[in-house]
């Protein structure tokens, strides 16, 4: 096994130095974002948070391979996919709170309360505001208009937020037309890439004209350079809405920190923690 990224100790800074306080272990496979919100709940709780980051693959062979031996109190992750597939591996435990389940809509959490959603994250369609006009786009199902031949750049079919954007489909579409879609696109030679930051450099850069991404990859290119000359296009807006998916975190099936782990997602949850994420 590959071995994980760095474990961050957030410092301390708990009152009266709660030397001997209890502590949570996180498996992240977030990778920004998420640090003031456990800095302000370290201070407010004088609980301390062990980050463990890692790729999400990793994270749930890891979580697997250490059973009841695991050190980890919580999972955080991204996608619907990634959180459905460690809670159907058993890894995630049910967490009855009244705070969690106040906090966080019926919709972006598990039916059986094993993970809850933490951010909501939009996946539509970014273009090159040189080469297309926003008139000439609509929906996802649309990219696969011959028009767009050679056009596009895609992630593959193999990474998680495509598959839930497919899974999508599925469900409005039933499979046969989803494949239609799919074939369609594929018709239209895509250039896939790796890294939804990669396709928006891509589109810029005029290699592609088309792609689809989470938005926020391209408002941190913003934010270092205005004139990036990509957009994002809000996908099906006369039909189903542009696809989100969330990022969210369970307590692990093996938790020996169960309290604080609850206490941690709780605060995640809070108004509080949850303007500092959107920021
Ligand atoms: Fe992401």
């Amino acid at each position: 096994m590959r071995v994980l990224g760095l474990i961050v100790l957030i410092a301390a800074l708990g009152p009266l130095g709660t030397a001997g306080a209890s502590e949570v272990v996180v498996y992240t496979a977030r990778h920004y974002g998420q640090e003031p919100a456990i800095e302000a709940f370290t201070k407010k709780t004088g609980i301390q948070v062990k980050l463990l980051a890692g790729s999400t693959g990793e994270l749930f062979e890891r979580l697997k391979a250490e059973g009841d031996k695991t050190p980890a109190d919580i999972l955080l992750t991204v996608d619907a996919g990634n959180l459905w597939n460690a809670a159907r591996a058993g890894l995630l435990s049910k967490i009855d709170s009244p705070e969690l389940a106040s906090n966080v809509p019926a919709s972006l959490r598990d039916p059986d309360n094993r993970w809850f959603g933490l951010t909501v994250r939009a996946r539509t369609i970014m273009y090159n505001t040189g080469k297309v006009k926003p008139a000439e786009l609509s929906t996802y199902e649309a990219l696969g208009d011959p028009k767009w031949k050679g056009r596009l750049c895609l992630r593959s079919s193999s990474y998680i937020y495509n598959q839930s954007l497919v899974a999508t489909f599925i469900k409005r579409h039933g499979p046969a037309r989803t494949e239609e879609i799919l074939k369609g696109w594929v018709a239209n030679q895509p250039t896939i890439i790796n890294g939804d930051t990669k396709i928006l450099e891509a589109i810029a850069a005029g290699q592609c004209d088309v792609g689809i991404t989470n938005t926020y990859y391209l408002a941190r290119m913003l934010a270092k350079d205005p004139d990036v000359p990509v957009r994002p296009f809000f996908a099906n807006q006369q039909t189903t809405g542009t696809h989100v998916n969330v990022s969210g975190a369970g307590v692990t099936a093996h938790a020996r920190n169960r309290a604080a782990a609850i206490r941690f997602l709780e605060y995640l949850s809070s108004v509080e923690a949850q303007q500092m994420f959107a920021n």
